[in-house]
């Protein structure tokens, strides 16, 4: 089966993980096959999820199986991505190598692409009905969708061609006979291993580019049919990383489906008239009032900017992290 792929998008801590952990539950408690890829879930909600190990393969939940839950850990995926575009000499080397474990895992652009190609490799199994795609932290904005091209650029890149040299034959060979051994007097200079390692990683990894280089292009294909959502709170700071988003989506991928106001109050708390309290209490309900109507405008007046379905997903007294809140969280129709 095709499947219907919805990556969910936004800045950090506005309640992706959530949303697309909800959507997922409600999507397999209506009876479809459904895949959340999650990224880093707080130990609560992926304990609801039924996730034990980070890095694994998609498993079903023990509750429904229908829902299948998959957690994202870029150092595996690089070194499953290594495996598969390396010779296995150079993928050992490199999965071994520091600087290409500090490169994989500390990078966002590398962490997004890890997340993009296993979200791929998903996709590719046509395994589920529905495949929600959380993204990482570090890049919940528009980096998901342009880091298959920047890991392209990057191993073939001229940077890269101009620190390795070109694709040359016997490159390794010349720099085994003349080059590592500079390295090596320079390293025995500072005490270390580290020019000849990272000249090491460097080559290395050059050998991955027409591997990576055609898969980005794979990844990018899927990731323009996909189905986008951007979560925000109305505070100011999530609400300039949508506009971002917004803006700069459609040279890479389909316009945001939807942008999700997550944790919003009540309307009906705008116009509230609350019956004898105490001054103070009157007081507090005003304050609250105020900021339903300032949530309020800050939808308005995006959905009038940008012509976007908006749904609005209301705050919870307690934060939604077992499974019973997540299918009880209102999502307003963002799924089915
Ligand atoms: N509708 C809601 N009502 C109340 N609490 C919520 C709601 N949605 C999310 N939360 C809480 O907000 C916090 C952040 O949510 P979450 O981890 O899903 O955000 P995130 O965007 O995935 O964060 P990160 O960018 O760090 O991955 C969590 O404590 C979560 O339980
Ligand atoms: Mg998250």
């Amino acid at each position: 089966m095709n499947s219907k792929v919805v990556l969910v998008t936004g800045a950090g801590g506005v309640g992706k993980t959530t949303v697309a952990a909800a959507l997922a539950v409600q999507t397999a408690a209506a009876g479809r096959r459904t895949l959340v890829v999650t990224v880093d879930p707080a130990k609560r909600l992926a304990d609801a999820l039924g996730i034990k190990t980070r890095g694994g393969q998609p498993s079903p939940h023990p509750r429904d199986p229908n829902l299948w839950v998959a957690t994202l850990d870029a150092a595996t995926s690089w070194q499953a991505i290594a495996r598969r575009y390396a010779d296995p000499v150079v993928a050992e080397r490199l999965v071994a190598n520091e600087f290409f474990v500090a490169a994989t895992t500390r990078f966002p652009a590398s962490q997004s692409y890890a997340a993009a190609e296993e979200a791929t490799n998903f996709i590719d199994a046509r395994a589920w009905e529905l495949v929600v795609v959380d993204t990482p932290p570090s890049a919940g904005g528009i980096e998901f969708f342009t880091a298959p091209a920047a890991m392209a650029d990057l191993v073939g890149g001229r940077l890269l061609r101009w620190l390795t040299g070109g694709p040359l034959p016997g490159r390794r060979f010349l720099f085994d006979r003349t080059a590592r051994p500079a390295l090596r007097a320079a390293d025995s200079i500072l005490g270390s291993h580290l020019l000849e390692r990272v000249a090491e990683f460097l080559m290395d990894l050059r050998t991955t580019y027409d591997g990576v280089a055609r898969r980005a292009r794979q990844i990018e294909a899927h990731l323009r049919r996909a189905q986008s959502i951007v979560i925000t709170t109305a505070d100011p700071a999530p609400v300039a990383e949508a506009v971002r988003f917004f803006r700069a989506l459609p040279a890479v991928a389909a316009a945001p489906a939807a942008v999700v106001f997550n944790r919003s109050l009540p309307s009906s708390w705008i116009n509230a008239r609350p019956g004898r309290v105490s001054p103070a209490l009157a007081e507090n309900l005003a304050r609250w009032a105020a900021e339903a109507r300032r949530q309020a405008e800050v939808r308005a007046e995006f959905a009038a900017r940008y012509r976007t379905r908006l749904i609005v997903v209301p705050w919870q007294l307690k934060p939604p992290t077992d499974l019973e809140a997540l299918a009880a969280l209102e999502l307003n129709g963002l799924a089915g």
